[in-house]
């Protein structure tokens, strides 16, 4: 399947409307107590991003069949990556006014309210993989651990502490290279693999060679970041560009410039695709989104 294909552009309308839906559903309602904690989750959710990582568990758990719904998972790693947007944004971290085309949360309901908002995601979406797999305690319990993971001090936070030592320390590929593993790569990859461990008949290891295509589609993808936020614009990407010079970020073009940069973005998107075809089952959706995300324009 090619990403500018009429049939991804179906399948890619029809999982984004699952997704949409179940976000709707597996969150607490903006009347639910205190009001202004659920407007605030719903405000940073409902912005509209690319729910790129619940697409990649939708996509990577249709490669096998399964009796499993993949939606809690899709929506509890939507809901850790809204809180990690809303915390990033936060002034003492990136500080920034605009996100996913809407005011910042913090801009709009406030510092106390918007780091809040990001912690009551990080916790519904630990709580949600728990208690909608309860019926599959294997299966809750390995979610749990492959989110936590990606989330814990070690990757997505420790990605985060270095991004931010990064603006003051040392310059150097290896840094920069564990900044991106695990800031983004982390929670890309855990999509990917969360997806076919609820591919009930996905064959064994699958979970790991799906977890390892990730990091590297994961990579690419925060190269794609970096560069569009040099290359792109506001309207375009919906939040500020050009910030990460002014953030004095250590970014994959301003060490290896923007052509080299491209060039790795293509060969991790390779090599991803690589691993994705070795996992055997029906990868072809899965793939043209893996190739889309290198193409993408926000
Ligand atoms: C932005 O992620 C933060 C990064 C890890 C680069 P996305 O580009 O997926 O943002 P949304 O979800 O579409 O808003
Ligand atoms: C954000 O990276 C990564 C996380 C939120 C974990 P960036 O700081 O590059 O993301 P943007 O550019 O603000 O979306
Ligand atoms: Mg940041
Ligand atoms: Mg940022
Ligand atoms: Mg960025």
């Amino acid at each position: 399947m090619q990403p500018d294909s009429p049939e991804f552009s179906r399948q890619l309308k029809g999982f984004t409307a699952d997704v949409e839906s179940a976000l709707e559903r597996l969150t607490p309602s903006p009347q639910t107590r205190p009001a202004v904690i659920h407007e605030a989750m719903r405000h940073s959710l409902k912005a509209g991003g690319k729910r790129l990582r619940p697409l990649l568990c939708l996509a990577a758990h249709s490669l096998f069949p399964s009796r499993l719904d993949p939606l809690p998972a899709a929506v509890a790693l939507e809901c850790l990556h809204t809180y990690s947007l809303i915390h990033d944004d936060l002034p003492c971290m990136d500080n920034s006014d605009l996100r996913r085309g809407q005011p910042t949360c913090h801009k709009k309901f406030g510092e106390p309210v918007a780091l809040l908002a990001g912690d009551a995601l990080l916790t519904h979406a630990l709580w949600l993989l728990a208690d909608a797999y309860r019926d599959v305690p294997a299966v809750a319990n390995a979610l749990v651990c492959d989110l936590g993971d990606a989330a814990s001090s070690c990757r997505l936070i420790g990605g985060q502490v270095e991004d931010i030592l990064g603006e003051r320390g040392e310059i150097t590929a290896d840094r920069l290279d564990f900044i991106h593993h695990n800031k983004t790569a982390a929670l890309i990859s855990a999509s990917i693999a969360m997806g076919v461990r609820l591919a009930d008949s996905a064959p064994q290891g699958a979970v790991e060679s799906a977890r390892k295509a990730g990091l590297a589609a994961g990579l690419a993808f925060q190269i794609i970041d970096d560069i569009l936020d040099l290359t792109s614009d506001v309207a375009t990407m919906g939040k500020p560009v050009h910030a990460d010079e002014g953030n004095k970020k250590l970014t994959y073009p301003r060490l290896h410039g923007l052509e080299a940069s491209r060039a790795k973005a293509r060969e991790l998107t390779d090599e991803a695709a690589a691993g994705i075809e070795s996992l055997g089952g029906a990868g072809s959706f899965l793939l043209a989104l893996i190739r889309r995300m290198e193409h993408r324009i926000s």
